[in-house]
This record gives C-alpha cells, structure tokens and sequence, in this order.
C-alpha cells in the first residue's frame, strides 16, 4: 500500500492469542514507531479539541503516557500521569477499577490537578471502559472536569465508549476493532 493511504489502523499490528489464547492482541508499537503513523495518530487524536480551552493532558499508563505526552506538547498543556498503585510518590487519591480477573487501583497526585481546571484523557485503547472510567473519577474527584476521552483504538463489543457516554463523556477513537 502507499504509504500516503495508509490510515492509523493500518499501522496496528494484531498478534493473535497474546496475552492468552483466544485473545487478538492490538499492538500498537508498530503505530508508534513508524515517523508518519506516530505523527498522524498524534495529529488526528487532538484535532477535535483544537482551540478549546485544555488546562492540562491526563494520560493513562503505561501506552497513554506516550501519546498523552505529546498530545500535551502539541496543546501547549501540562501533562498529568495517571499510573497504577505504588508508582507516584507524592500524596495520592485511588481509585479501584475491575479487571477482566479482580480488581486493580490507579493513582493520581493529589495536587496534580486544581479544581475548576479542563482535562482531555488520553489511553491507547477503550475495551470495557473500566480503566478510563477510573481515570475519569480520578480527575473529577479533584474537582477538575474532563471535556474528552481520546483513544486510537475503540473495541466497541465490549462497551466502553457506552459506559463512558452514560457519564456524560465525548468519547473520540480513531479507529475500531469488532467482530473477534
Ligand atoms: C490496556 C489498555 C487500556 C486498558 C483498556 O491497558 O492500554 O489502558 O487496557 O481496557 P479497559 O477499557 O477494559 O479498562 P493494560 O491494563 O493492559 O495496561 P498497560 O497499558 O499498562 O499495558
Ligand atoms: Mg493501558
């Protein structure tokens, strides 16, 4: 294909039965290390939220990190990490989510965020919506308010962008998956 035709998706590469059988895995290290795949992800993630006002970019680790920092840099905004339990080493809130098997926590510094401030969250991939939805908690509990979730890849069988419009949320993916 030319490379000039090639859309975000085409740059993801699937790897079947990872992290066990049965699973299409979603790489997207072959997106973000290809020079024009990187540049247009980028590009086409922040283009709704171009001239709105964005206080800060949350991203959610660990793939969110690289996209959300330069989401941030492209805005001209602070970048706020979102990481599991134990990482940050500030003064954290929590926040439990549900994982396909138990439970996990995600952490946010509690003085990472002010409240009244405007928040765009940013993750590789919407699958049940449970990681953002923690995310999303995280930052209203700070009495910030997230105006977007973005993502490059939507999993739309297995409800997140649902879950998150039921919240109230505008929920942005690049591309999707379905069907496996
Ligand atoms: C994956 C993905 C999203 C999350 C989506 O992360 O990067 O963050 O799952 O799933 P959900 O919508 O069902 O919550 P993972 O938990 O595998 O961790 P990682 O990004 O640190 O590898
Ligand atoms: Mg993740």
């Amino acid at each position: 294909m030319k490379d000039m035709a090639r859309t975000v998706r085409d740059y993801i590469r699937t790897i079947p039965d990872f992290p066990e059988p049965g699973i299409m895995f979603r790489d997207v290290t072959t997106l973000f290390s290809d020079p024009r795949g990187f540049r247009i992800a980028i590009d086409q993630l922040l283009h709704p939220y171009a001239g709105m006002e964005i206080d800060k970019v949350v991203g959610l680790e660990a793939r969110g990190f690289i996209l959300g920092g330069a989401v941030a840099h492209q805005l001209s905004t602070g970048f706020v990490p979102i990481r599991k339990k134990g990482k940050l080493p500030g003064q954290t809130i929590e926040q439990p989510y549900q994982l396909e098997y138990g439970e996990a926590v995600m952490e946010l510094h509690d003085d990472a965020l002010e409240p009244g401030e405007t928040v765009l969250l940013v993750d590789d991939l919407l699958a049940t919506g449970g990681t953002a939805e923690a995310g999303i908690k995280l930052i209203e509990r700070l009495g910030a308010q997230c105006i977007g979730c973005a993502f490059v890849i939507d999993l739309p069988d297995l409800g997140g962008r649902a879950k998150l419009e039921a919240l109230g949320q505008q929920v942005h993916a690049l591309c999707a998956f379905e069907g496996d």
